[in-house]
C-alpha cells in the first residue's frame, strides 16, 4: 500500500461518493429529504461496518460545492441532516474511538451547523482507531486552488507535494485514497478528491446509497485486495491482508 506524506491512522483509506438517494426515494414515490434520511442511516451502518473491518480512514462525500446548485428545499434539509447526524453521533463517536474531521468550505454553512462541526472534531480529536472525513461543500478543484496559494513558489517537487498535501487536507493530514467507492452507477468523480486520489483504486457500483451495507464495503475490500498496484512500476506492491 502506498504511504501519504501524514498519515494518522493504520490501514487503509476508502473514500465513498454516495449517490443515488434521490433515486431511492423516487422509486418509492417518496420525496428526495426521504432518500437523504435513508442516506443517513446507510452512514451509520457504514461507518459501524468500516470500524469493524478495520478501515483506518473513511472519506464519505456528502455534499460537493455544484450542490449549491439544487434547490433550497433540498439543501435545507441536507444541511439540517449532517447538523443532526454530527449532534447525535457525537458520543458513539468518542466511544469507539473515531475521529471526525469535515473537510470542504464553511463560508457558506450555517452558523449552528458550523458549530456541531466544531464540537464534535474538538470532541473526537486525538481518537486514533478510525479516521472519519465527511466532505461537505467540498469541491477539489476549491481545494487545489487554496493549496497553490498557500505553497507559494515551492521550487522542489517534494517539497512542492508535502505543502500541497498539506494545504489541501486543510492541515488535516489524511493519507491517500487507496480505494474511491462510487455507488449509484455513475462513472465520474465530480470535482472530488482531485489530490488524494492519485493512485486510487476505482470501483463504480450499481447499488444505490441507501441500499449499501457492510456487505457491500465487505466486497468492494475484496475486490480491492484482487487488484494489482504497482504505482508506475514494474513490481507489484502488496495489498491489504488482513481486512475481509
Ligand atoms: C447524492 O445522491 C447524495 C447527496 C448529494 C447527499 C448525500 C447525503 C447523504 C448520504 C445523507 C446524509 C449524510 C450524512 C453524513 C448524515 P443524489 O441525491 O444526487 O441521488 P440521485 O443521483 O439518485 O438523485
Amino acid at each position: 500500500m502506498e504511504q501519504s506524506t501524514c498519515c494518522t491512522a493504520d490501514g487503509i483509506h476508502v473514500a465513498i461518493i454516495m449517490d443515488g438517494n434521490g433515486r431511492w426515494a423516487q422509486h418509492r414515490g417518496r420525496p428526495r429529504t426521504e432518500g437523504h434520511l435513508a442516506g443517513a442511516a446507510a452512514v451509520r451502518r457504514t461507518v459501524e461496518a468500516a470500524l469493524e473491518l478495520g478501515i483506518g480512514t473513511l472519506t464519505l462525500h456528502a455534499f460537493s460545492s455544484d450542490n449549491w446548485k439544487r434547490p433550497e428545499q433540498e439543501t435545507g434539509p441536507l444541511m439540517e441532516l449532517f447538523e443532526e447526524y454530527l449532534r447525535g453521533q457525537i458520543q458513539r463517536l468518542v466511544d469507539n474511538g473515531v475521529r471526525l474531521h469535515v473537510a470542504g468550505r464553511r463560508d457558506r454553512l450555517q452558523a449552528p451547523l458550523v458549530e456541531a462541526i466544531e464540537a464534535v472534531e474538538e470532541a473526537t480529536r486525538g481518537r486514533r482507531r478510525l479516521y472519519l472525513r465527511l466532505a461537505v461543500d467540498y469541491s477539489a478543484r476549491h481545494a487545489l486552488w487554496q493549496a497553490a496559494r498557500m505553497c507559494g513558489t515551492a521550487d522542489e517537487m517534494p517539497v512542492f507535494e508535502r505543502l500541497l498535501a498539506r494545504a489541501v487536507h486543510e492541515e488535516e493530514p489524511a493519507p491517500n485514497v487507496d480505494l474511491l467507492i462510487r455507488t449509484g452507477g455513475e462513472q465520474r468523480l465530480s470535482d472530488l478528491f482531485g489530490w488524494e486520489c492519485a493512485h486510487a483504486e476505482l470501483l463504480f457500483l450499481p447499488v444505490l446509497w441507501p441500499d449499501f451495507g457492510a456487505e457491500d464495503l465487505r466486497e468492494a475490500l475484496q475486490e480491492f485486495q484482487r487488484r494489482e498496484r504497482r504505482f508506475g512500476a514494474l513490481v507489484p506492491e502488496t495489498g491489504v491482508e488482513s481486512l475481509v
